[in-house]
């Protein structure tokens, strides 16, 4: 089988044949940021929004960025000239490959570059109909969830905890309060008024996220964005999941308790709805301009 195209440092090539140097600080220190954005049938969704979250991450850890906006998407263009159809495209930047380890950052070494598709596992229908289980965990993360950094060790320990339990995600807690999920965003549901925890450093402020905060208003639900106590979560109506890959997706058991009723609730069902006519209308859109 052919390996297939990837891009690293302006070329693009089969993914076998790049090589990155075991001095990488992405290596080394996991010192560098990332993005995933959801293609469509070869329309990526919020492409714009996801490089200008790539900027502000490479801003926070003083990276900088070796590409315009418009100059990433034209490389995600030609990237996905290799890969129709529905893709997660990754993109990863590292502070670079100096000659010796030492925590200081460098000064005036060359970032690497890297981007790769995979084929877009979006939620099954199964999972949209009956929703997912979770279970919940401590936030023993650090205080820069902000930032979509490749340091991704807190996330993928909690991520194991529901994955061990045969759960979908970990749902975290800090000081009494819903964060996130190892992966995802978290919205809870009480009395039909959605509740989304702030956009602080405690959270990686997903692109979805704002989506959902976009069609709610949109569509005339109730959403506040506000701290969001342990309690709320384990006496919610429901419960959801955002993320790029996931969409949004309704938690009906959490530690092995149904949520609500059980069954994904009525502000999911419209939510989820609203969301599917988003990405209708916009690959519409998209193929019309074209
Ligand atoms: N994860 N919070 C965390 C910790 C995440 O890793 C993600 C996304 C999100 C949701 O962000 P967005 O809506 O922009 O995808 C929230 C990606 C998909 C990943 O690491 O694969």
């Amino acid at each position: 089988m052919t390996s297939p195209i990837a891009h690293f440092n302006g070329a693009f090539l089969p993914i076998d044949q790049i090589h990155v140097s075991p001095l990488d600080r992405g290596f080394i220190f996991g010192d560098g940021v990332y993005e995933v954005i959801p293609v469509y049938d070869g329309v990526p969704l919020h492409a714009r929004e996801h490089f200008e979250r790539l900027q502000r991450s490479m801003d926070e850890i003083r990276l900088a960025n070796p590409h315009t906006v418009d100059e990433w998407i034209a490389l995600t263009r030609e990237l996905l000239r290799h890969h129709p159809g529905n893709q997660s495209v990754y993109i990863q930047v590292t502070r670079g490959a100096p000659d010796k380890r030492d925590h200081v950052m460098p000064k005036g070494l060359t970032p690497t570059v890297f981007m790769m598709c995979y084929p877009l596992a979006s939620p099954s229908r199964e999972s949209v109909e009956n929703g997912v289980a979770c279970v919940t965990a401590k936030d023993f993360r650090w205080e820069k969830c902000h930032i979509k950094s490749t340091s991704l060790l807190g996330n993928v320990m909690a991520r194991q905890i529901s994955a061990d339990a045969g759960a979908t995600e970990t749902i975290l807690i800090r000081d009494g309060h819903v964060t996130e999920a190892s992966a995802s965003n978290v919205f809870v549901v009480r009395n039909g008024v959605v509740a989304a925890p702030p956009r602080d450093n405690l959270i990686l402020l997903g692109i979805t996220y704002e989506l959902l905060v976009k069609l709610a208003a949109d569509g005339a639900v109730k959403l506040e964005v506000r701290p969001v106590s342990e309690a709320e979560l384990r006496s919610a109506d429901e419960v959801w999941l955002s993320s790029s890959t996931k969409e949004v997706l309704a938690v009906t058991r959490i530690d092995g308790k149904p949520v609500g009723s059980g069954k994904p609730g009525p502000v999911f069902r419209r939510i989820h709805a609203l969301y599917q006519d988003y990405k209708a209308k916009l690959a519409s859109t998209r193929a019309m301009a074209a």
